[in-house]
């Protein structure tokens, strides 16, 4: 049994208390809530159930994809409400040093995470890829759309439009600037420094 965690965000610098409060109580914690019906179906299912699973439809293929959707949008939603809080400083931050080598400078950076977040249909997504031990930016049209395995978040972004239509309408740009200014890069640094090798 999943239980949601708390945030309680309230209002951020361009990002309303309202808009934060739907986003985790509402859509954050109905995510939690199918992660554990799907979880508890799953536990219930019954060997004429499960013969009859087809990948064309089935009761145990609907709970397979549930499951992956419920878990990612409940996991990203965490990462994201996990990051901020800040002021969007990341100066002094060792991932701030691997930002630069990656990408020349954090303004460059900057710009290609926006682009990309702009580009996505759910999710811009900073990762520590364990394939090639490196950062990079991958985006998600779907929680469960898009993520590449063995990846580990380190900042993500929202980009489905309950994240600011109530604060910006269309401008998504808007909210990303925003978004920037409320990043917490001591938080984002300490994840970094669970999955990176740094000496
Ligand atoms: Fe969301």
């Amino acid at each position: 049994m999943h239980k949601p965690t708390e945030f309680n965000l309230g209002e951020l610098n361009g990002i309303s208390a309202k808009t934060n409060e739907i986003h985790e109580k509402k859509l954050y914690v109905g995510y939690v809530n199918k992660r554990n019906e799907v979880e508890e179906k799953l536990s219930k299912i019954t060997p004429e159930e499960l013969t009859a699973g087809n990948q064309v439809y089935s009761y145990l293929r609907g709970l397979k994809e549930g499951e992956t959707f419920a878990a990612n949008g409940m996991i990203l939603h965490q990462m994201f409400f996990s990051i901020l809080g800040g002021n969007g400083d990341a100066a002094g931050t060792k991932i701030l040093s691997a930002i630069e080598k990656e990408w020349g400078s954090f303004e460059n950076f900057k710009a290609m995470f926006t682009a990309s977040a702009m580009a996505a249909r759910g999710w811009a997504i900073l990762c520590w890829d364990f394939s090639d031990m490196k950062l990079h930016i991958y985006t998600a049209d779907a929680q469960n759309q898009g993520g590449v395995w063995n990846c580990t978040v380190v900042l993500n972004v929202d980009v489905y439009e309950h994240s600011y239509f109530l604060d910006y309408g269309s401008d998504r740009k808007a909210y990303l600037e925003a978004f920037f200014k409320n990043i917490n890069w001591n938080k984002v640094d300490q994840l970094y420094g669970q999955v990176a090798n740094i000496n």
